[in-house]
């Protein structure tokens, strides 16, 4: 099933996540460097697809987190009484959006559900299904709904609480993921909470469509891909599970990764070929990688471009904004932030580069510093191509370095300068000769 356009999204979001103990939305706490709600429709919503989010009341962040995104549309669900009420908030407010949809039911705290679920569940709709469930099989405890089939054939999902003691052994579990067709819609509106929780339970459409002889049918999916997150310990598994997911992921796609447990990779990494990565490496939010980079031990990259056979660190620090063509060489106790770096450029030891534009084949010494901030403003450096930098240099911006021109050592330069030139900005050095012995007697106890 490769035709996705008739699927619509639908998030239930409305929960208030007491068990995690903060005062931030469950849905906001992040996987590594990514809200675990947009970690969600990071995945599953490609191409702008539209979607809705099943919200409480006051969600401010919630929708911040999509600002600007008009796919994405919001359903204030005042009183939380249950998944079947929140669809069925959904279906009534969504209306004529849903004319011949498939309507699949997403969990804001179950992030790691992959697109080939949804297709299976789609493909079992197209295949005549009127309601599909995504299952798992857990052989331990636990407090999940449960899948009652009988002849082959799914009955009736029942609520943990409200099963009996036999039914609470079943091993086939609810994940909470379904996809509803259309044509089961109206179903939702029979749905009541007499029950335990006296909470609508979505689940319930399963004995309203099985007694209806209705289609409904489930398919059994990875138990990992629907973990819920409810409290922390659930959390710090899952960044357990999102990591090793990525790196497994990186070394598929032929990245060599040194000592894989020691990088952190996140999911909008993107690697060229014959990428190398050494131990303890983070690379954090939406960055490039190209052909034959080495990432060196104890770097930080974040939200950059790294343009192909760059050699990376050891132990240094990519901040967002950062852009570097072929063969640019950033060493050790490297800061760059908000930089492009042309072809052939090299900034090897301790030198913090912000806000800057460096053109190709420039020499950047140790120590050299771009002062890009007054404590105010933000200002641009601009080094033209084939710049030497002597070490020890503060280059305080605005400033243009021109083309070919070197700056000595220690210099400390406030203006723009010419090509070609020799540039030394630093106090003249004086010699007082046998001042040394003179100045230790002075000082010498009696
Ligand atoms: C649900 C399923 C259960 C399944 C489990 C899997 C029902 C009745 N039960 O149980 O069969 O095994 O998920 O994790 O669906 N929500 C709203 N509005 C509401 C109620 C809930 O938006 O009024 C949201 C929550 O924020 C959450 C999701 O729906 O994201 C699931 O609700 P929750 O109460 O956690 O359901 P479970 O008891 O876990
Ligand atoms: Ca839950």
């Amino acid at each position: 099933m490769s035709n996705n356009s008739n699927l619509y999204y639908l998030i239930l979001a409305a929960g208030k996540g007491t068990r995690m103990k903060s005062k931030k939305s469950k849905v906001l706490h992040q996987i590594f460097n990514t809200p675990m709600l947009k970690l969600l429709t990071d995945e599953i919503l490609d191409n702008k697809q539209e979607a809705s989010i099943i919200t409480e009341e006051k969600s401010v962040e919630i929708k911040n987190l999509f600002k600007g995104e008009r796919h994405i549309n919001f359903i204030t669900q005042a009183e939380r009484l249950g998944t079947g009420h929140a669809v069925k908030l959904a279906i009534d407010n969504l209306d004529k959006k849903l004319t011949n949809k498939i309507l699949v039911i997403l969990y804001g705290d179950t992030p790691f559900i992959t697109k080939d679920t949804i297709n299976k569940l789609a493909e079992q709709i197209n295949n005549g299904s009127d309601v599909a469930v995504a299952a798992f099989e857990k052989d331990t405890e636990n407090q999940y709904g449960k899948l009652i089939i009988n002849k082959n054939k799914l009955e009736k999902i029942v609520e943990f609480s409200d099963a009996s003691k036999e039914e609470k052994k079943i091993k086939l579990c609810n994940s909470g993921i379904l996809a509803i067709n259309h044509t089961a819609f109206h179903l939702i509106n029979k749905i009541n909470n007499n029950n335990k929780k006296n909470e609508y339970y979505l689940t319930d459409i399963i004995n309203l469509a099985s007694e209806d002889k209705y289609n409904v049918s489930y398919s059994i999916i990875d138990e990992q891909e629907v973990q819920g997150i409810n409290d922390k310990a659930d959390l710090a598994h899952a960044n357990k599970y999102y990591f090793e997911k990525q790196r497994k992921k990186a070394l598929e796609a032929g990245v060599t990764i040194i000592d894989p447990d020691s990088v952190y990779l996140s999911h909008q990494v993107e690697f060229g070929q014959d990428v190398i990565i050494e131990p303890n490496v983070i690379i954090s939010g939406k960055v490039k990688i190209s052909d034959n980079c080495q990432i060196r031990a104890f770097s930080y990259l974040e939200n950059c471009h790294i343009g192909s056979d760059n050699i990376i660190g050891p132990f240094a620090r990519i901040r967002p904004g950062t852009k570097t063509e072929n063969d640019v060489k950033i060493g050790n106790f490297v800061e760059i932030k908000n930089a492009k770096i042309k072809n052939d450029s090299k900034v090897n030891h301790l030198s913090y580069i912000g806000d800057a534009h460096i053109e190709e084949n420039v020499n950047i010494g140790a120590g050299t510093i771009t002062c890009n901030y007054d404590g105010f403003q933000k200002y641009q450096t601009k080094i033209e191509s084939g710049v030497f930098i002597g070490s020890n240099s503060a280059l305080i911006a605005p400033i243009t370095i021109a083309a070919n021109s070197i700056i000595a050592a220690g210099s400390t330069i406030t203006r723009d300068n010419k090509e070609d030139s020799i540039t030394i900005a630093r106090a003249k050095q004086q010699e007082l000769e046998g001042a040394a012995t003179k100045f230790r007697n002075k000082h010498k106890k009696n």
